[in-house]
């Protein structure tokens, strides 16, 4: 009964909404002259293309039905229509007027006068000047690709509004956003407010190809995620100020985003006003909320936001708050420093009255920018890779928490400077483990001094090349296209392989531009190559300090391979098991440019690095979980394929690649696996997989950090019997019997301090034991494990993990 309402409400509403304007008799033209001058809204008369695929006329406007627009749409049903546009697809129209009327006059001239007026006004844009020789026999007239022509004087292809269809150049003329606010020009760049550029493309589009690319002026081209198939389409800059390809899917028949150039909302500016952070929220839509930046509160019925306790100036009655990823992008008069240390940094803004706050990077680069002017265009994003500290007055009670919860910069970031950050004087918890952390710090640090300066001179290089490519993080219009010809050039034809794994080989190569990339080759993909170039685009659009950056890809001949950043290390499993005892063994050359060796040894990963490594693994896993939906589960979470970075700087590969592989693909493997493996035993119970698959994935690893022991082993022998569980084994020794130092790595046992890293080792194995329980839902979410880690969730005493085909 519900649903039969719902449906006729739906119905309804349908109806109500994509019916185009007067429907009774109306009068089809196809082409409007003289004659049929004037027309007015209420002469219901319809001016059609030859088959009738778009329509001009008067349109009422939906919010209010006195009120018409001259537009153009499709008017062919089939476009219309859907639960995406259940109103009609306008494609131009001209300025909004009140009881408006078009009329050819008897000098020839076309106009669109307003009779609300004392004297008529010529309200279309770009009609011939009256100095030109028009001609009265001159006719409007509409054709099949959407243009309306009146002659050589005037089209409406030369004078877009917020759309270009196929066929239309785009090079030379700029739309601009229904509501105003935003505008596409030079064919190159988006603006809010005519003049705050928030997006640009390297090259000129030059127009939009029924197959689903745009041809830039140097040759190369943008794809849209179905290119390859001829289909109605048009390139439109929406309200949110975001440029679209739409494409018609004749099967389903809906209209949907084949291409979009900014990938996240928030880089669109001048979405929230003064003060406030926008934000994207977390159901997988684009939509975009606007939140008050700590310290301040909404000034009413706008997306501003007023400071709530001001600071005397000059005094010193303020502190500063620690905003993670967060940035005001714009319109801020600021000076950006080189500071040798946040102290320096933060020192300076404290000097500075007109300082409201500064943003800080904790990659060692200095980049200290100090926000002078005022704060605006706010917006949370993980491609920041820096923390905002904001001004606040000393009494403010407002907790950062909304932007220090997901991912915290600080411990995961890996400094290569000796010059530490300074921790924020702040009472709370999460001080506490800043304080933590720095003590492993700095620990580390005495330790491994020699060690990092060895290590430091050798990878300055490549730390100095990162950030040039940093700048790069956010592609223009999603990844990179390779052809097979550029990328065998690269790779010296395939000639230097550095890994073999599942999903396939992977080989180094080197960019004409120097970069040093990995290109990994995939087996056994999936789907067409629409399927692939979208879903390449979704791992491309994951942004975080501790994923793999996926730069570009090739799909040519049935080939499908991936470009993504080169990381110097090598992966997880070279330095924490014996060598000779990997999972498929790497008959593969050397690479030179491989893992660091010093004096022929590899480097022994100490407590702390051990205790980062896990943290960033569970940060990044967490916010594939939480951030970018649920459907990016990694499915394949092993110690290959944990990659580190110059100064072992945890990267995961491989994810997003679970949804391109076969199924049967994943079944085979884990059987191969087995249940020794890293797989949750749903896999082999055939249940459903969820994210908890990942999650018992992580705790193996986390368990084999600590113990340095692969999961099948137990301190160097092959453990073959049928009722040895690794799992089991390690909570036996650490909650039945005590001996934590019993299932420590070997490798570093002599470094185990009780005092300095019993907290953090029992955090891990606690957050082990609970990641590896039987029942998915006993498990803990990704973003809990992070916090568990962490040290800011308390974690209770773990259940004995055991594994359903064990007895007990
Ligand atoms: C209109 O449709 C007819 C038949 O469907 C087709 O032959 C013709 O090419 C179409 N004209 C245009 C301009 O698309
Ligand atoms: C509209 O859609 C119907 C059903 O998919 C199809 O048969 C018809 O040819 C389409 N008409 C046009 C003009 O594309
Ligand atoms: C439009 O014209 C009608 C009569 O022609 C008049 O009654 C009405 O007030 C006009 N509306 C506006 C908004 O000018
Ligand atoms: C007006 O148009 C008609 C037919 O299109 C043409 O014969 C005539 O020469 C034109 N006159 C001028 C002044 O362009
Ligand atoms: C647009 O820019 C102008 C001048 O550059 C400024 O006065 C105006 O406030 C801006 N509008 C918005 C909405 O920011
Ligand atoms: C764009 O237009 C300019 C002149 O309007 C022309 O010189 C240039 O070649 C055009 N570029 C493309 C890619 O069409
Ligand atoms: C798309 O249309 C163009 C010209 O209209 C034609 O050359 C091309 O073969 C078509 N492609 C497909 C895949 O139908
Ligand atoms: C902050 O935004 C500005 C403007 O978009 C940009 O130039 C700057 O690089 C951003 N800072 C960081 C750390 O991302
Ligand atoms: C930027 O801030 C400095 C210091 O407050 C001030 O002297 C300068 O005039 C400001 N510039 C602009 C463009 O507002
Ligand atoms: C500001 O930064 C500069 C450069 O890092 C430094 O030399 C100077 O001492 C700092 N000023 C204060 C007040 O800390
Ligand atoms: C955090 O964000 C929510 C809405 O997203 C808001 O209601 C809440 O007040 C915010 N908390 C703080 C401390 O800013």
């Amino acid at each position: 009964m519900a649903s039969k309402t719902l449906f006729a409400f739906l119905f309804a509403s349908f109806l109500l909404l994509s019916i185009p304007p007067p429907s009774t008799s109306q009068n089809h033209l196809t082409s409007f002259s003289i004659s049929d001058s004037p027309w007015r809204p209420s002469s219901n008369k319809l001016l059609l293309s030859p088959n009738s695929t778009f329509a001009a006329g008067f349109l009422p406007l939906p919010a209010s039905p006195n009120l018409y627009s001259f537009s153009i749409w499709y008017n062919n049903n089939n476009f219309s229509g859907g639960t995406e546009n259940p109103s009609t697809v306008v494609v131009w129209s001209a300025t909004f007027t009140a009881n408006a009327s078009l009329s050819i006059t008897n000098s020839g001239r076309l106009v669109l006068v307003s009779s609300g007026g004392a004297s008529p006004s010529n309200l279309w844009p770009g009609a011939p000047s009256s100095g030109s020789n028009s001609n009265s026999s001159t006719s409007l007239i509409l054709s099949e690709d959407g243009n309306l022509a009146f002659g050589d004087f005037w089209s409406s292809f030369l004078h877009p509004t917020d759309t270009f269809l196929p066929g239309q150049s785009i090079n030379g003329t700029s739309i601009r956003s229904r509501n105003g606010k935003f505008s596409f020009s030079d064919s190159t760049s988006l603006f809010f407010n005519t003049s705050e550029q928030y997006w640009k493309i390297d090259d000129a589009l030059s127009q939009l190809s029924p197959d689903g690319t745009v041809p830039k002026a140097s040759g190369d081209k943008v794809y849209c995620a179905d290119y390859g198939s001829n289909r109605t389409r048009r390139l439109k800059l929406d309200d949110d100020g975001n440029l679209r390809i739409y494409s018609f899917d004749p099967v389903e028949r809906r209209w949907f985003v084949a291409w979009q150039a900014i990938q996240e909302p928030c880089r669109v500016k001048g979405i929230c006003g003064e003060n406030a952070i926008c934000t994207t929220t977390n159901d997988g839509s684009d939509s975009t909320s606007c939140v008050c930046a700590p310290g301040f509160a909404a000034v009413g019925g706008s997306s501003s936001c007023r400071r709530k306790r001001k600071i005397e100036l000059g005094g010193s009655d303020f502190k500063f708050l620690r905003l993670d990823y967060v940035n005001f992008s714009g319109g801020t008069n600021g000076s950006l420093l080189d500071a040798p240390n946040f102290g320096a940094c933060r020192a300076n803004c404290s000097a500075m009255p007109s300082c409201l706050g500064f943003l800080f990077k904790y990659d060692g680069s200095g980049y200290c920018f100090l926000h002078l002017g005022r704060l605006l265009d706010g917006l949370w994003s993980p491609g920041t890779e820096a923390a905002m500290y904001l001004k606040v007055h000393a009494s403010e009670t407002d907790a950062a928490s909304n932007f220090t919860v997901l991912m915290d910069v600080l411990p995961t970031t890996c400094s290569v400077r000796i010059g530490l950050p300074i921790p924020p004087e702040e009472s709370n918890s999460t001080a506490r483990n800043v304080a933590i952390i720095c003590t492993l710090f700095a620990a580390e640090l005495i330790s491994g001094a020699v060690f990092l300066w060895v290590f430091l001179r050798k990878f300055i290089k490549y730390r100095d090349m990162a950030q040039t490519l940093g700048l790069e993080l956010l592609p223009a219009g999603g990844p990179r296209r390779f052809t097979y010809a550029e990328l065998k050039l690269a790779t010296g034809d395939f000639s230097k392989a550095i890994g073999r794994g599942g999903f396939g080989d992977v080989y180094r190569g080197e960019l004409p531009d120097k970069r040093v990339v990995a290109v990994k080759c995939l087996k056994n993909v999936a789907g067409g190559d629409a399927e692939f170039w979208a879903e390449v685009t979704i791992i491309a659009r994951m942004h975080h300090l501790n994923l793999v950056r996926l730069w570009g890809f090739c799909a040519e001949k049935g080939q499908r391979i991936l470009v993504y950043e080169y990381v110097p290390n090598g992966s997880l499993d070279r330095y924490l098991f014996p060598a000779g005892r990997t999972l498929a063994s790497l008959d593969v050359e050397p690479d030179p440019n491989g893992p660091t060796v010093i004096d022929g040894k590899k480097p022994m990963l100490d407590w702390g690095v051990r205790y980062r490594i896990a943290l960033g693994v569970a940060r990044s896993i967490a916010y594939l979980h939480e951030e970018c939906l649920e459907w990016v589960l990694h499915c394949d979470i092993k110690p290959e394929n944990i990659l580190l970075g110059e100064d072992f700087c945890p990267k995961i590969s491989d994810f997003g690649l679970a949804k391109l592989r076969k199924k049967e693909d994943m079944v085979s493997m884990s059987r191969i696996r087995g249940t020794r493996g890293y797989m949750a035993p749903e896999w082999i119970k055939s249940d459903p997989i969820t994210p908890k698959a990942d999650v018992y994935s992580f705790g193996m690893v986390l368990l084999e950090i600590v113990t340095g022991s692969r999961n099948f082993e137990m301190q160097g022998s092959l453990m073959d019997s049928e009722d040895w569980y690794f799992p089991r084994w390690a909570f036996e020794k650490v909650f039945k019997e005590s001996k934590v130092e019993d299932i420590l790595d070997r490798q570093v046992k002599h470094c185990y301090d009780k005092k300095v890293h019993f907290e953090m080792v029992d955090r891990m194995v606690k957050t082990a034991m609970w990641c590896l329980q039987d029942k998915p839902e006993m498990r803990p979410s990704m973003g809990k494990v992070a916090k568990m880690l962490e040290g800011t969730v308390e974690i209770i005493e773990p259940t004995k993990p055991t594994i359903f085909f064990l007895q007990e």
